[in-house]
């Protein structure tokens, strides 16, 4: 059986991610987990955000994945560095890869992070893009409506349009030319950011570039799947498999299998 590549995230949000994995590296098994019965983590501490990541890791690890992703900003803000010393193989966040796709494109040095509270709080965007590019101006806004849209599975409707441009409305001030998507979930509204925010700002969408990043690791490593056969994903949740089931197949287009996890969570520690 090939190795797969764990991926995790407090809900859906990580789709965003497993579905740019699947199209760079097709050939790659992944291993989804969506913590859908504990999100959103945006409002919760550092600590509970870290103590949830370990349970899920742990349950993981029992897969023997080559690698975790963790595809959340607010469990990389909480937990990259903590995860990445307890296990032996490569742990890769999302607000890295994030901030340097936004340097890449950005002419103004002039960027805006959108995220959850948790994220935002955390200044890890802000300390990212200025470890890569020093004096880089950096507005942060924290949208906290945006996560339970998308894992109501309501990011389509009039009120998510509504929500969304109010939401930005502090923005449209700034002279941004770029706004970092930061939290896996909102590329799900992309289209009701872009019409509320104009040509002129380019959304950036952390996921391409982590996938780039997980392909240069597998490659380093020599550890890409040897195998021709199709892979398998496997997905998991904590909640309501059926509605993480419908959101993942119309994200992923593809058909899918949910198994739920219940209980085992807390078991695990
Ligand atoms: N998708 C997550 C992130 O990137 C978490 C959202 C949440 O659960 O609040 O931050």
């Amino acid at each position: 059986m090939q190795q797969a590549i764990a991926v995790l995230d407090s809900g859906v949000g990580g789709l965003t991610v497993a579905g740019e994995i699947m199209r760079q590296l097709p050939k790659e098994q992944i291993l989804y987990f969506g913590d859908t019965a504990r999100a959103p983590y945006g409002p919760r501490s550092t600590s509970e955000v870290l103590h949830f990541t370990k349970q899920i890791v742990d349950f993981l690890l029992l897969h023997r994945p080559k690698m975790i992703v963790l595809a959340c900003n607010t469990a990389t803000a909480a937990a990259l560095e903590p995860i990445r010393s307890s296990v032996t193989i490569p742990v890769i966040g999302v607000i890295e890869p994030g901030a340097r796709a936004a340097i890449k494109h950005t002419r103004s040095r002039t960027v805006g992070v959108i995220g959850t509270e948790g994220t935002i709080k955390s200044g890890a965007y802000v300390k990212a893009l200025e470890d890569i590019s020093p004096g880089i101006r950096v507005t942060g806004l924290a949208c906290p409506a945006f996560v339970p849209l998308v894992e109501q599975g309501l990011y389509r409707t009039d009120s998510a349009r509504r929500i969304v441009r109010e939401s930005l409305a502090p923005l449209a001030g700034e002279q941004l030319d770029c706004l970092i998507l930061g939290c896996t979930h909102y590329p799900f509204l992309s289209g009701f950011m872009s019409e509320a925010m104009g040509p002129r700002v380019k959304l950036i969408n952390s996921a391409d570039e982590t996938a780039r990043e997980i392909s240069a690791v597998l490659y380093a490593g020599s550890m890409q799947n040897p195998s021709s056969e199709p892979p398998e994903h496997r997905f998991f949740c904590s909640g309501d498999p059926v509605l993480f089931g419908r959101i993942a197949e119309a994200w992923l287009r593809r058909p899918i299998d949910v198994t739920q996890v219940t209980g085992m969570l807390s078991k695990v520690r």
